[in-house]
């Protein structure tokens, strides 16, 4: 009953966000939790599993000092020389370090203010109160996105990312910022901030892609900084990937209106599609997916271990593994869609799938392929959109 209460906690009126804040303040000592950020014991432990313990923790360690010296510490973090400069480091500065103003009483310390809470110092998404929140606040550190304008595999672009800090993700613990009146600066805050998730995100990878280097045995020599260049190279192409969805409305005539719905349900319920397989026939989430997401199945399938299993998986947990809970496939009914309830946003969804959860991107119709039309997608969108108030609502007052 506890866990559930939380599960659907979301913060968004200003005052208890005052109070939220003071909380995990006095929870934390008001002090920053950690001024280093954490090795990733995890991620060697799940590549290297003959390993013993103390032999895990000094991989990750040595991982950790090399990032160390590419990209510095929570209160002076840097940017390595010769690499593409895909965050701006006078950004990163003023969301990372310690909370206070500057001289010229800017905010500083941002991120140690509004997110380490629930994403960690180090962005692995295990801050003091992530066991108890489901989902589980991201681990930036895999460098992978859900709610994008790219294709799954892709980095998402600034803007996506600015999207999802002003908004909130709807239905998770994710704080809508636009709303909770940071301060004055506020789009310069969410801008830096933004390059600051780009940056744990940037470094975490690099570290995970070391720790796979080292698992693997491979020749050491300038290795930390030619990753640390792929990573970021891949963050600055993201917005060549980015696609814009269509302008949507729904048909002028009601007789257009249902026999456009009643063909977005045929999509829906098509075996081509599978939408009901893993929605449910209603839409309301009770299909039969019972999958887990990418950050789950990194540690446990891909390492041979059931997460389904306690008595397989509680041997992480002293890396710093938490309960695998499964993705489940959201209840359209409730018309809280995490990336967002337009029209526009659901097509997105729909057309890119969600990087790292099991929903997949829709299979297409191109030459003689099999697969929805562009007319058939425009169809399904109407449905899910009419399948909640939100779209109710509005199909009447349209
Ligand atoms: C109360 C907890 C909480 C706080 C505070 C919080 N987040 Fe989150 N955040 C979450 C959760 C939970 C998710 C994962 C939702 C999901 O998996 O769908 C998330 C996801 C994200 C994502 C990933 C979005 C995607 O497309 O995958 C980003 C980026 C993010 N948060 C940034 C931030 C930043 C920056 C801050 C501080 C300004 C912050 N968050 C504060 C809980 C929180
Ligand atoms: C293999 C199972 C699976 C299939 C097939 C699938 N989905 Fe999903 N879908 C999911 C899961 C799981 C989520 C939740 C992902 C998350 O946020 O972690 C989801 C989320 C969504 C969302 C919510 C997006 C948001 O912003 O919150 C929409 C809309 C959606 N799916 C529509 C569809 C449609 C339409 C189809 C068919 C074309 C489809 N799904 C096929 C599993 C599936």
């Amino acid at each position: 009953m506890f866990l559930k209460k939380i599960a659907c906690f979301h913060i968004s009126d200003p005052k208890l966000y005052s109070l939220w804040l003071l909380a995990t303040c006095v929870l934390s000592g008001c002090a920053p939790e950690e001024l280093t950020y954490r090795s990733n014991e995890l991620h060697f432990a799940s590549l290297s599993q003959e390993s013993t313990p103390q032999q895990i923790v000094e991989s990750a360690l040595f991982a950790q000092n090399s990032v160390l010296e590419l990209f510095g510490t929570p209160d002076s973090p840097k940017w390595p020389d010769g690499i593409t400069k895909a965050v701006d480091l006078e950004k990163v500065m003023r969301s990372a370090g310690p909370v206070g103003r500057n001289q010229a009483k800017v905010e500083r310390g941002l991120y140690r203010k509004h997110c380490i809470q629930c994403h960690g110092t180090s962005g692995d998404g295990k801050g003091p109160v992530s066991a108890l929140l489901a989902p589980y606040p991201r681990d930036f550190r895999r460098g992978s996105f859900k709610f994008k304008s790219t294709p799954i595999g892709k980095k998402p672009t600034h803007a996506d990312l600015v999207r999802t800090l002003e908004n909130g993700l709807p239905g998770t613990a994710m704080p809508a910022f636009r709303s909770l009146k940071l301060s004055k600066d506020f789009a310069e805050d969410i801008d830096a901030l933004v390059h600051y998730v780009r940056f744990l995100a940037i470094r975490g990878e690099v570290e995970r892609r070391l720790l796979t280097a080292i698992a693997n045995e491979v020749d050491w020599t300038e290795l930390p900084l030619q990753i640390a260049a792929k990573v970021a190279d891949s963050w600055v192409a993201a917005d060549s990937f980015s696609i814009e969805p269509p302008k949507l409305s729904p048909a002028s005539t009601s007789a257009d209106k249902s026999a456009a719905l009643e063909r977005g349900k045929t999509v829906f319920l098509s075996e081509l599609t599978a939408c009901s397989k893993c929605h449910g026939i209603a839409g309301d989430g009770k299909g039969m997916s019972q999958d887990f997401d990418d950050w789950t199945k990194d540690w446990t399938i891909r390492a041979g271990i059931d997460p389904t299993k306690k008595a397989e998986w509680k041997s992480m947990k002293k890396f710093g593994a938490l309960k695998p809970v499964i993705d489940s496939s959201r209840n359209m009914t409730l018309g809280a869609f995490r990336g967002g309830g337009n029209r526009e946003d659901i097509y997105l969804r729909i057309v890119l799938g969600i990087e790292g959860s099991p929903m997949p991107a829709i299979a297409r119709k191109e030459n003689d392929n099999p697969g929805v039309t562009e007319e058939g997608i425009r169809d399904l969108v109407e449905y899910i959109y009419s399948l909640s108030d939100a779209g109710a609502n509005s199909a009447q007052s349209n």
